[in-house]
């Protein structure tokens, strides 16, 4: 499968723009917006009553002011925590956001997503299920565009398995011994990799295989330009709007 995806400015706001609000909140991706940031990262959990909702932690503990599995509460429990305060007292009130608030508000904003499926151990076919049932009337609009991705091989063979034309990615954390195999059966138009092992040669490797390649999580603007360089189409950053000014000759 070829499927072409325009990165311009060849960056993803990181969990939203996270260095700047609360990442995975609304707030973080009306930041990423204002940037003038095209793409947008995220992460997708499921609530005990069933919403995808979006967040990146197993525990509540670290970016809300509860406590334990978040996986454990129903929606109607989770919508009452405060999911800003922790990272400033200015986005206090900031929500988790279902999946289904914020992809309207991407399409209201014309941000492409990256949505990262981070399903609990033996119920990625649930999430995934919801998942593509909750984004189906955004699935095959060419813009914005939606690209899905999982570290979990399960969830990657149950988006293919129930959504034949959905677009994906493969996320590689460090190189794992099959995962050309995997990339070309599950029909993966992307790797998405960390960059602490990204080499110029891997990086050839993957554009060989006319693979979108992406890298995570690039923070510092010379190294941006360096896997720029080796031609990585995008990272993902914390900081967007401080790649994409460091690397302001990017080629278009
Ligand atoms: O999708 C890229 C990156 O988000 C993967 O790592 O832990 O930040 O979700 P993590
Ligand atoms: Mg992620």
């Amino acid at each position: 499968m070829t499927t072409s995806l325009e990165f311009y400015p060849p960056v993803i706001a990181h969990r939203g723009a996270s260095a700047y609000a609360p990442e995975n909140t609304l707030a973080a991706f009306i930041k990423a917006a204002q940037l003038g940031i095209k793409w947008v990262e995220f992460d997708v959990m499921q609530a005990a009553s069933g919403e995808p909702i979006i967040f990146h932690d197993d525990l509540l503990d670290r970016t809300t002011d509860g406590k334990g599995e978040v996986s454990h509460y129903s929606y109607t429990y989770l919508q009452t925590l405060d999911a800003g305060r922790w990272f400033d007292s200015r986005f206090s009130g900031e929500r988790i956001p279902t999946l289904l608030q914020t992809i309207k508000f991407l399409q209201e904003a014309k941000l492409s997503a990256n949505v990262e499926i981070k399903a609990q151990s033996g119920h990625e076919e649930k999430l995934v299920i919801r998942v593509l049932d909750e984004l189906a009337p955004y699935l095959h609009a060419a813009q914005p565009a939606i690209l899905f991705s999982s570290f979990s091989l399960d969830a990657l063979h149950f988006l293919r398995q129930h959504s034949p034309h959905c677009l994906m990615g493969l996320l590689l954390h460090e190189w794992e011994p099959d995962w050309q195999y995997v990339c070309t059966s599950l029909q993966c138009i992307s790797v998405h990799v960390n960059h602490e092992i990204m080499t110029r040669e891997a990086a050839q490797k993957i554009k060989s295989m006319d693979k979108i390649l992406l890298c995570y999580t690039v923070n510092d603007p010379a190294r941006a330009a360096e896997l720029y360089s080796w031609g990585v189409d995008a990272v993902f950053s914390d900081i967007p709007d401080r790649i994409v000014d460091g690397n302001w000759n990017i080629p278009k």
